[in-house]
């Protein structure tokens, strides 16, 4: 993510991009999906201050329609060691250097505002407060980079519902942790901490907005936003808000950060456009990590990232430059 104070996009390093083989062979890893139809186990003790690295989380394969992208999975490698979260620094390598500080146990998430139970929800409560499937998304940076991620979750309409949000309920704000002490990033003035996002109600309830857990079969890695974010798979990365703390449910569209800080060029809703581009450079393309470094040809950026099927008329009507 870049701000107009910054010079202009930054292209990675070929090295910073590692052509791997991929994450399993498409076989293997429809054999193992479908092996996976299992409630899910997580085999970490209580109390502890994370989940073991590799800590196993698996899921049904999702019958949610869009949910499995044929496209190639990326390396784990490439969409753990390529990262945007500047709680832990501004380069893409710095949160997998740097998140390890992260504690995810003891971790809470407050549900608050206009809903019938608000409260507190201790992690190991939120875990099982739906059905864990996988889900094989396509991801869309708006720097011009996407990926293929096998992630772990449900949809986050589950707990919507079990909250019960009364009519007042327009738009769902997500409130990041921001934590000095575990987080190095946050002495940068680079944006307003805690790190905000914000969906309107009805797409938070679109069941392929996931609340996620885990990604490759195994509990989030801290850089990833453990132990709990949201993926909204149609939407530029930025919205996909990591370390989920708070909830909260509004009337009035919500602060998000990145609109905050550079208004002109993130807009509230976001959404994978190649009709729209960002003021300083074109959205129509779009590098996916992993597929032959910086000279390979740029796949053409689809409509709603691809699932325009599942979430177009969630936009009917709106002009998508106005609203963007
Ligand atoms: N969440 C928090 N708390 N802080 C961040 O800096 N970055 C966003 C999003 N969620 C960010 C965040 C951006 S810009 C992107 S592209 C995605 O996380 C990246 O998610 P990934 O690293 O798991 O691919």
């Amino acid at each position: 993510m870049l701000l107009p104070k910054d010079r202009g996009f930054v292209h990675p390093k070929a090295s910073e991009i590692t052509p791997q083989p991929v994450y399993r062979s498409r076989r293997r890893w429809v054999a193992t999906a479908a092996a996976t139809l299992l409630a899910p186990r997580l085999a970490w003790a209580a109390g502890a201050t994370a989940a073991p690295k590799g800590a196993v989380l698996v899921g049904a394969h999702s019958a949610v329609p869009g949910a499995i992208t044929m496209d190639k999975p990326t390396s784990l490698a490439d969409a753990t060691g390529y990262n945007n979260f500047y709680e832990f620094g501004l380069d893409k390598s710095d949160p997998a250097e740097y998140a390890h500080t992260l504690k995810t146990r003891p971790w809470s998430v407050a549900i608050e505002g206009a809903v019938r139970r608000p409260g507190p929800l201790g992690i190991e409560d939120l875990l099982k407060l739906g059905a864990m499937e996988e889900r094989v998304y396509r991801m869309r940076c708006v720097e011009g980079w996407s990926m293929v991620i096998p992630w772990v979750g449900f949809s986050l309409a589950e707990l919507i519902r079990k909250v019960e949000p009364t009519g007042n309920a327009k738009y769902v704000q997500f409130v990041t942790l921001a934590d000095r002490a575990q987080m190095p990033g946050l002495r940068s003035s680079v944006l307003d901490w805690p790190y905000v996002e914000g969906l309107r109600l009805d797409e938070a309830m679109n069941p392929l907005t996931l609340l996620t857990f885990g990604m490759y079969g195994q509990v989030l890695p801290n850089q990833n936003g453990a132990p709990v974010r949201v993926v909204v798979p149609w939407k530029y990365g930025f919205k996909s808000g990591k370390s989920i703390v708070k909830i909260r449910f509004v009337e009035q569209q919500p602060a998000t950060s990145w609109s905050q800080a550079a208004p002109q060029e993130y807009g509230f809703y976001s959404n994978v456009n190649p009709t729209v581009d960002h003021p300083r450079w074109s959205q129509a393309s779009e590098r996916r990590i992993g597929e032959g470094g910086l000279f390979a040809k740029k796949r053409a950026t689809l409509m709603f990232n691809g699932y325009e099927a599942q979430v177009g008329q969630l936009y009917a009507g709106m002009d998508l430059k106005k609203w963007f």
